[in-house]
């Protein structure tokens, strides 16, 4: 049985300066089961960070613990901290819904709201705060524009959602989360249930986007985390199951030059 461990220099986070959200020892737990341990980490603001690794080594997790919908699943612990611009997200006086308009989610199966329109699906969100009509209207452009939806859909916007593509409708998600103004958008494989060129305009959309907000996108896909990531963390498990960070930095240097080991036999596909 070897022990490997974690080279302090395969985890090149960027400067503090740059950080939007920051980790730290941060543990997630269902039950009595560690999902993710101890995990440090530093995002950077404005730029795409994917979380890549195999199957089951806590990514979800961890990206739902950023928004606090990983305290939803019954028994599921948190400890360490989770601080967005400075400030604890687990914070007493935090209310989880407001944190959940500043970080925002995009699922893989795209989910818009089957019994209501493409204008409905985009203002959901402002209609849960008593946002004006006025507001709704103008959120309905502003966010469909930024999702890169618009022009398929500005002669349609009374149509039902469900009457657009799985493409449309991941774009139409990406303008739902869009609407309320964020700060931070997570996507958790948001891809993944697309065609080549559904999934390519996703991954335009991922880097247009990041001129505005910072994104944090997990990926099965290493071409894709290549492609849109500026920053990449490689994530495993320890032989007890517990997911952590092995190696973070610069895509590009964890795509040319690993510095550990198991990132190199992810990337290069010996395992996973
Ligand atoms: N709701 C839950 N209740 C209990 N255990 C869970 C729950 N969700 C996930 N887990 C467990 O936590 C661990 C991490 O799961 P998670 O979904 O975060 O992995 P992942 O890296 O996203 O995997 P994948 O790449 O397959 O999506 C797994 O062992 C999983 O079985
Ligand atoms: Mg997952």
């Amino acid at each position: 049985m070897s022990i490997t461990t974690t080279a302090a220099s395969a985890i090149r986070m960027p400067p503090a300066s740059e950080a939007h959200l920051v980790l730290e020892g941060l543990t997630l737990r269902y039950g009595a089961r560690v999902a993710v341990a101890r995990t440090d980490l530093t995002i950077p603001r404005h730029r795409v960070t994917a979380i890549i690794g195999p199957s089951g080594v806590g990514k979800s997790t961890l990206l739902r613990a950023l928004n606090r919908l990983h305290e939803l699943v019954p028994g599921a612990g948190v400890e360490g901290r989770v601080l967005l611009d400075g400030d604890d997200i687990y914070g007493p006086e935090v209310d989880p819904i407001l944190l959940r308009r500043r970080v925002g989610m995009v699922f893989q199966q795209p989910n818009p709201l089957a019994t209501r329109s493409i204008a409905q699906n985009v203002t959901i969100g402002l209609e849960l705060v008593g946002a004006p009509r006025r507001e709704r209207m103008m959120a309905v452009e502003w966010a469909l524009r930024r999702a890169a939806l618009w022009d398929e859909v500005r002669d349609r916007l009374d149509q039902p959602a469900t009457s657009l593509s799985g493409g449309q409708q991941q774009r139409l998600c990406i303008a739902r989360a869009l609407a309320v103004r964020p700060e931070v958008i997570l996507m958790d494989e948001p891809a993944s249930a697309l065609d080549p060129i559904a999934t390519a305009r996703i991954e335009d959309l991922i880097a247009e986007l990041a001129r505005e907000f910072t994104i944090v996108i997990v990926t099965h896909n290493m071409q894709q985390a290549a492609r849109v990531a500026d920053f990449t963390v490689f994530m495993t498990q320890n032989e007890d199951g517990a997911g952590h960070v092995v190696e973070a930095g610069p895509t590009r240097e964890i795509f040319t030059a690993p510095r550990d080991r198991r990132t190199e036999d992810y990337i290069t596909g010996r395992v996973g």
